[in-house]
């Protein structure tokens, strides 16, 4: 096989912020999550994660981003390993996550969130126009002094996404960015997710159980199921196949968003 940049360590000009995870493992314990999965996202591509709850969506971002170790296999960005390395490490080569709850400095203000997420990015941030823009379209401009706990649970969620973007990802990992949000709240995850692929044209990773916003944001999508990649592909293809419909589709989306709460409880009390 010839060599290519891409076998080279440090990698070639075609992996600039390429993220490609390949043959990877997680196990905690005798708990085997997932199974040697691979895939890759391009800059500018947003590719959708889905599963049935406890598939592994959170656990695949939480190795992403450096805060467990895979087991086995490897996870490129810009052509170098990154699997293993400190989530500081992994945040400085801006690989971004946001989190399933929200999470902010609750009692710092709108803008002091934003500016300690400037200042933890390893790019120096976006610029203060740009977020503005974003604070105004989401309504958050005339908060930007408010605590962030004193703002309603759509707005801390937003903030919390806020906080990713403005740290200037080159890769976003979101997970279920919609949850706990009212649906007609929803369609500012689109304008969020669209906006940094045209802006910051980072690769995006969207882990959902809203089909909707899967279909609206993502050209194609990958199933975590039973520890594998169950299918990928785009959208109308994947979501048709009937061996999906059952692993997921037969739990209604209430139903998932419900489960995916009562296990984040479950989990904090221990
Ligand atoms: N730190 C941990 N230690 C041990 N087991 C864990 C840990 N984190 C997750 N797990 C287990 O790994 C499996 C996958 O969990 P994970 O949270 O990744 O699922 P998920 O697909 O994100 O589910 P949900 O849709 O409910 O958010 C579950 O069985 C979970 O209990
Ligand atoms: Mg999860």
């Amino acid at each position: 096989m010839p060599t290519s940049d891409r076998s080279r360590p440090g990698g070639g000009r075609q992996d600039r912020n390429v993220l490609a995870v390949c043959d990877m493992a997680k196990a905690f314990g005798g708990l085997k999550v997932f199974n040697g999965i691979s895939f890759r996202i391009e800059p500018g591509e947003v590719l959708g994660v889905i599963g049935p709850n406890g598939a592994g969506k959170t656990t695949l971002i939480n190795v992403i981003c450096g805060m467990l170790r895979p087991s086995s296999g490897t996870i490129q960005f810009d052509g170098g390993n990154i699997g293993g390395r400190s989530f500081h490490a992994v945040s400085r080569l801006g690989i971004v996550r946001s989190f399933q709850q929200t999470i902010t400095f609750r009692t710092a203000s709108v803008r002091e969130n934003l500016t300690r997420a400037i200042r933890f990015s390893g790019s120096g941030g976006v610029a203060w126009a740009q977020i503005g823009e974003l604070l105004d379209a989401f309504g958050l401009g005339p908060m930007l002094d408010e605590p962030s706990d004193s703002l309603p649970y759509g707005s801390q969620k937003i903030l919390g996404l806020l906080m990713a973007y403005a740290a200037n990802p080159k890769m976003l990992l979101l997970d279920e960015p919609a949850a706990g949000l009212e649906s007609r709240e929803r369609t500012r995850i689109d304008r969020l997710v669209l906006h940094a692929r045209e802006h910051l044209g980072c690769g995006i990773l969207i882990v959902e159980h809203d089909m909707d916003l899967i279909r609206r944001l993502c050209p194609r999508l990958i199933v975590l199921e039973a520890g594998g990649v169950l299918a990928q592909g785009a959208p109308e293809e994947v979501l048709a196949r009937s061996d999906v419909i059952q692993a997921y589709l037969g739990q209604s989306e209430d139903e998932a968003d419900r489960d995916a709460a009562t296990r984040r409880t479950a989990r904090a009390a221990h």
